[in-house]
């Protein structure tokens, strides 16, 4: 079974070479430039100069000393000297030890210093050492042990294992961690994540100008962080400690295997999120992100923006308005937030008491706990006068008899998942908005968005017979491999690119590439998929194509062609007219599926699995199920999408795989134990994404909870709903209960044990299959010990 081969090489982690012969020193006396670096003596971390790169701007590009990790491929910095003051010229640089003993970087011909340590040094004989675990050593010569200035007491964004976090008593130095400015220029940027200044053992994360945490770890109770259950539970990556002294009161950890690579960033997203190197998948794979919801972060989005934690990009601009900065916004920057189309009335023309401004309504929000003004008003319309007669006033609400105003900035605003049926729908906010903006928003949102809905129920078969007749009358010309086995078409790019209309109607960026909608001759629809890059040889590909094509089942999206020309690589499927499953589970103003469509589409996919899994030849593991690779036909047959990538991606299919944005979500906990992959890891998604079509909400997140409580995990609450013989508030409410909950216990049932720890307690797809026919009896399910852990109460102040 080739792909389980491949999977496996792909888990094993990066192991270090033994040495190497560059030195991890500098001496007084030398000096290095831009070409050079300092390597620890085990290899794994580099210092020196480099230079970001921003594809985007085209600017002219900062040089920064840094160390970084030098065996991971990516470059991935983990310390930034001078975050704050960019080089711009590497003319005449260097990195030396000055006079007085610190180590700076120093412009040559003018002597001028551009960085240096800074520490204050009473003998002027010192050396620098890159050590082993990434710490940059200023030391004195003579005495080895003597630190005068070490990298790990100025940490940029990274907590470095073995570095510690938190005060220095002796020197009452602070040490914190601050995120990036974006995703390429170091420079400090807004969050940052340190010790409660006031005296409790926990973690803070700030926004940078506040001291009001917008996440704090819990308080400390021995062992870990409450609110980081990741800490704890057999297997573990680190060991923590808390260490409270007369020397210091800290955060310190360790690796339990040494040779593994990790990361613990505060990211430019504001969450603290730990990473582990994978081999195979040549990337960085997240392990946790804290907070979990990304909205909890403060002003993540900016000004005049709508947060949404079940969406992807998670930000999006107000109606009305525009994104500030755009340059910005794409490198995730956004403090800028968006701005208006058009200014208010009541400013541009300077007057309170005729401006034209109007309310739009924002409905199903979650209103900034910032304390808002209130204004004494007796009912929505006095309170919307009040608005208007200040200019400073950009928003109101009216719920309870409580008039509350929002100036300046609108900041924190977050959209929630509701649903017709419960009165715990979010609030409105009423956005002041010029007259010009409304009439406009008020048009648009009369639209009917009329979805594409062209049928694709002609059999691959007449498809074939069709394109292959028409290729001969139009051009004669047949491309090489059109006979090719399977009844794969092998398509010129050129044909791909006039069906597609030079690919302008995107349906979707999917793992691998992203999607088109096309038409061959005029009349049946494809989606063509565009491959990121040339993973495969021609020859591999269409060996892999032509094996993949010969796969057929009613719940398996059908592969029609392919397109290998040079380092080009497409695929083309058969075009789904309902899109995918999250469109219609998650997504606001989508028709609902009722229960039976439902308990079919959970059906079809345990069909669909079963069959690549037992069925074919040779065992294929899908390995990325999740409801956005689940596409529902004319009539809603579920069909799984992207069977086989791993096939065709080779190595780089488990690097796409972790990449991919969120948290663990859908993957299986042996995707980072680190052990054999085997069909299990499909069981345990498919449990996960089938919760998901029990519920109609994401797994992560609470609905609409006006309590703010958004950390409820449904998994770990649906098992023990279902212990609890509750299984009906588990059922989207979308459905108005109706719901056979007979069928939707079972599914529960089948869910919960699909997600169990230990893969064997988990059943196969086929035994899945049986179950939810009713042929297989079925036991209660305990509750998955793991993601209980990982559940655990979370501290939101
Ligand atoms: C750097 O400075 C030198 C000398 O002033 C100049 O010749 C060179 O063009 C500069 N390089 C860049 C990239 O600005
Ligand atoms: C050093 O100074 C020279 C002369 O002012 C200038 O051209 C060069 O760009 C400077 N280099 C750095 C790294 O600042
Ligand atoms: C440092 O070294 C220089 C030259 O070697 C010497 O002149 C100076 O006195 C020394 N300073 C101290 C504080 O030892
Ligand atoms: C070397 O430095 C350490 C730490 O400052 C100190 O404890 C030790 O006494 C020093 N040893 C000598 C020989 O000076
Ligand atoms: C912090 O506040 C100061 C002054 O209010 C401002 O200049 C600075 O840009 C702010 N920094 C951040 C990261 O928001
Ligand atoms: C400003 O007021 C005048 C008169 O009241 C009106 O004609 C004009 O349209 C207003 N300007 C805007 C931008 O609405
Ligand atoms: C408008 O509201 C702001 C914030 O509440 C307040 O500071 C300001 O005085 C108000 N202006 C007027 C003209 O009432
Ligand atoms: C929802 O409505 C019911 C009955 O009308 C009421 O008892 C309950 O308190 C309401 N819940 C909320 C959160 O408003």
């Amino acid at each position: 079974m080739p792909l389980l081969l491949i999977v496996f090489t792909l888990l094993l982690y990066l192991r270090i070479p033994a040495s190497s012969a560059a030195t991890d020193t500098l001496l007084a006396g030398q000096a290095f430039g831009v070409n050079h670096k300092l390597i620890s003596k085990n290899g794994r971390y580099a210092l020196g100069f480099f230079q970001t790169s921003s594809k985007s701007t085209g600017n002219t590009n900062n040089w920064y000393l840094g160390i970084w990790f030098n065996t991971v491929p990516k470059f991935t910095y983990a310390w930034v000297a001078n975050r704050d003051k960019p080089i711009k010229n590497t003319t005449s640089l260097e990195l030396t030890i000055s006079q007085d003993g610190n180590l700076v970087i120093l412009n040559r011909s003018t002597k001028s210093i551009i960085w240096t340590t800074q520490a204050n040094i009473k003998r002027n004989s010192t050396t620098v050492v890159l050590s082993s675990d990434g710490n940059l050593i200023l030391g004195s010569s003579s005495n080895s042990s003597e630190v005068l200035w070490q990298s790990f007491d100025h940490p940029t964004d990274t907590f470095f294992p073995g570095a510690k976090l938190g005060l220095d008593k002796v020197t009452g130095l602070n040490r914190r961690i601050v995120s990036w400015k974006n995703l390429i220029d170091p420079a400090t940027g807004v969050y940052c994540e340190k010790l409660d200044p006031s005296g409790v053992d926990q973690f803070l994360f700030t926004p940078l100008n506040s001291s009001i945490p917008y996440w704090s770890t819990g308080v400390w109770n021995g062992k870990y962080f409450p609110s980081i259950p990741e800490m704890t539970g057999s297997n573990q990556i680190f060991t923590s400690t808390f260490v409270d002294n007369d020397q210091g009161k800290y955060l310190t950890f360790n690796l339990v295997d040494e040779t593994m690579v990790t990361r613990n960033v505060i990211d430019v997203s504001g969450q603290t999120k730990q990473f582990i190197w994978l081999e195979g998948s040549q990337d960085w794979t997240m392990i946790y992100a804290q907070p979990k919801a990304p909205c909890d972060v403060y002003a993540i989005c900016g000004p005049f923006t709508i947060c949404n934690d079940n969406m992807f990009p998670h930000c999006t601009c107000m109606e009305g308005f525009i994104i500030a900065s755009p340059e910005d916004w794409e490198l995730e920057d956004r403090t800028s937030g968006c701005s208006r189309n058009t200014p208010l009335d009541c400013i541009s023309n300077k007057s309170t008491t005729h401006t034209t401004d109007k309310f739009y309504s924002l409905p199903c929000i979650k209103l900034p706990q910032k304390a808002p003004e209130v204004e004494a008003a007796a009912s929505a319309s006095e309170c919307a006068q009040a608005c208007l007669s200040n200019c400073s006033c950009t928003a109101y609400s009216f719920n309870n008899d409580r008039c509350c105003t929002w100036h300046d900035e609108l900041l924190n605003i977050r959209a929630l998942q509701c649903s017709g049926t419960t009165n715990s729908t979010g609030e409105t906010l009423y956005l002041r908005v010029s007259a010009k903006d409304f009439n406009r928003l008020k048009n648009n949102r009369k639209d009917i968005i009329i979805g594409v809905a062209i049928g694709a129920g002609l059999s691959a078969f007449i498809l074939l017979i069709m394109i292959l007749r028409n290729k001969r009358k139009s051009s004669g010309h047949i491309p090489d491999g059109v006979q090719g086995c399977n009844g794969i078409i092998a398509f010129g790019f050129s044909d791909l690119q006039r069906a597609t209309n030079k690919f302008t109607n995107k349906l979707g960026a999917g793992s691998f590439g992203a999607v088109f909608k096309g038409f061959i001759d005029d009349s049946f629809a494809v989606a063509v998929k565009r491959l990121d890059s040339a993973y495969q040889g021609e020859k591999q590909f269409r060996a892999e194509v032509s094996s993949i094509g010969a796969i057929q089942h009613i719940n398996l999206v059908k592969l029609v062609g392919f397109c290998c020309e040079g380092s080009k690589r497409l695929l083309v499927y058969e075009y789904m007219s309902n899109s995918s499953l999250d469109a219609h589970l998650f997504r606001v103003n989508s028709t609902t599926l009722n229960w039976t469509a439902r308990y079919q589409i959970a059906l079809g996919v345990a069909r669909g699995l079963a069959y690549l899994h037992e069925s074919c030849r040779d065992c294929i593991i899908h390995c990325d199920i999740k409801p956005e690779n689940i596409l529902l036909d004319g009539s809603f047959i579920p069909k799984i999408a992207d069977f086989g990538m791993a096939k065709l991606l080779g190595r780089e299919f488990s690097r796409v795989l972790t990449t991919m944005r969120g948290t663990v979500g859908y993957l299986a906990p042996e995707w980072i134990a680190g052990v054999a992959i085997t069909p299990k890891v499909d069981v345990y998604s498919y449990g996960m994404v089938l919760l998901e079509i029990i519920s109609g909400r994401k797994n992560s997140y609470a609905p609409c909870s006006s309590s703010g409580n958004l950390d409820v995990y449904f998994p770990v609450h649906a098992a023990h709903k279902l212990l609890e013989g509750e299984v009906g508030n588990l059922v989207d409410q979308m459905l108005h209960a109706d719901v056979n909950l007979d069928e939707a216990e079972l599914a529960c049932k089948v869910a919960c044990w699909c997600i169990q720890d230990e893969e064997f307690h988990r059943p196969t797809m086929g035994e899945v299959v049986q179950i939810l026919e009713g042929r297989v009896e079925i036991g209660m399910p305990p509750v998955p010990r793991l993601l209980k852990a990982m559940a655990g109460s979370s501290h939101s102040p």
